[in-house]
């Protein structure tokens, strides 16, 4: 009955009833947060669809629990089964201390190529937010997964290969803004215009399938020119030439939407963080580069309650492939205490079940995740301050969301 792949054919997910999808466990928080993630999908599968679909989990092992287990941290076999059963569910990973792999969650992204990093963030009624108008935040950030400074082609002062890359700058292409040459480290920011136009058009797609009205393109392209100013230039490009009819251009409208069509703007990062807290309702759709995603992610998550609440996925739009996992990491100070926020792994599983179309189910899990919070009832990171709250561990957390869906009509 089970053993059975999500495919992707017909540039559309297929999914059997019994279909197998594997998970990684995490480290830090991981096991704490993952075993009940696991089981209220399970539960909101269930109930959904009354036993005539079911998940078949399957545990897959990247982290600390690989290495104690292989000798290695992210083992081929972990990448070669999230390619052939399309999707998986992740717990968070440390990254290891020393030399070898720089980040477990960027070599996975990397191998596989899930070049979207997909972070829906809204507000949820009864969570304190630092705004005054948090009904406002409901935004999806399209981050840039394979580029930028995030490579990792890093040299460090004083060593030969610096050298050569210094002389390489200084003596063949005659640079001249080294302000302290021999006393430097240098990182190289690769950013193409392959990755820059499929992570645009993947969020346009998204845009007009979601009926959202608009989208910007956030950037630090006035200092930027040849990498983040390219990556504006590609981006209009593209949505020029593939989404004409469905776009306008918010410097051509003036202040008058053009009515069905999805707006485009941009915005330099640094104004953006300003315009995002001022005015978050404007900004439905964000598309941008690596480590801009990597700041306005995390500023968002904070203005609706934290990286506790936070869910994401990678993913490659094309094949289908798609990794959903919390966005926050191990939380190594909290870890084994019963205090962590299972929400964001939650509410990442809830858009897989998206993913593979399994919209019913997903509907549940969102409504349950409202109903707590609107009656005032999470974990420590949310509720510690608020007067009548009813604080739980992230176990009762858990067994409070399944007795929600299991009591929905
Ligand atoms: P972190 O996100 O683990 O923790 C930052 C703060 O947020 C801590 O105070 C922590 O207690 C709190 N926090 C995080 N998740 C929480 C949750 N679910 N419920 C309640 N509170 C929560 O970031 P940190 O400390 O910088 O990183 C720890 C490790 O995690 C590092 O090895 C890092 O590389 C890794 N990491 C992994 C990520 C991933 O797997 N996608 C993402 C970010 C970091």
């Amino acid at each position: 009955m089970f053993e059975q792949c999500i495919i992707k054919h017909d540039g559309k997910i297929q999914t059997p009833d019994f279909p197998v999808i594997p998970y990684i466990e995490g480290d830090g928080i991981g096991a704490e947060i993952t075993r009940p993630t696991l089981e209220v999908i399970d539960h909101a599968v269930r109930k959904a669809y009354s036993g005539k679909r079911k998940i078949q989990w399957i545990e897959i092992f990247a982290g600390d629990k690989a290495y104690r287990q292989t000798g290695e941290w992210l083992p081929a076999d972990t990448v070669t089964v999230i390619e052939k059963y399309l999707v998986a569910l992740k717990g968070p990973l440390a990254t290891p201390v020393g030399g070898g792999i720089r980040s477990l969650n960027v070599a996975l992204r990397r191998q596989l190529d899930l070049y979207a990093c997909v972070r829906p963030v809204r507000w949820f009624q009864g969570i304190e937010s630092p705004l005054k108008k948090p009904e406002l935040v409901d935004m999806v950030i399209f981050r840039e997964n394979t580029e930028d400074l995030y490579c990792g082609i890093e040299f460090m002062r004083g060593e030969a290969e610096t050298a050569k890359v210094e002389h390489f700058l200084m003596k063949e292409l005659y640079v001249k803004a080294i302000p302290f040459p021999g006393d430097s480290s240098y990182g190289i920011k690769p950013v193409s215009k392959n990755a820059s136009e499929r992570l645009v058009r993947a969020s346009v797609r998204y845009a007009i399938e979601q009926r959202r009205p608009a989208v910007t393109l956030v950037h630090k392209g006035n200092i930027m020119k040849f990498t983040e100013g390219a990556f504006r230039n590609w981006g209009f490009g593209l949505i020029e030439k593939e989404f004409q009819k469905d776009c306008y251009l918010e410097k051509d409208a003036g202040q008058s939407p053009e009515s069905g069509k999805i707006c485009i703007r941009d915005r330099i990062v640094d104004a953006f963080f300003q315009d995002m807290l001022l005015n978050p309702a404007r900004h439905s759709i964000v598309a941008t580069l690596n480590l801009n995603g990597d700041y306005i992610s995390d500023l968002a998550a904070a203005m609706v309650g934290g990286v506790g609440i936070a869910p994401g996925a990678n993913i490659h739009f094309e094949t289908g492939r798609a990794v959903f996992e919390a966005t926050h990491g191990t939380a190594p100070d909290i870890a084994g205490q019963d205090k962590a926020n299972p929400t964001s792994l939650i509410l990442s599983g809830k858009m897989l079940l998206e993913h593979i179309g399994w919209q019913e189910a997903a509907t549940l899990i969102q409504r349950a995740v409202e109903k707590m919070f609107q009656e005032k009832t999470g974990t420590s990171d949310l509720f510690a301050q608020t007067t009548g709250a009813r604080m739980v561990g992230t176990a009762e957390f858990a067994e409070r969301l399944r007795a929600a869906i299991e009591h929905f009509d």
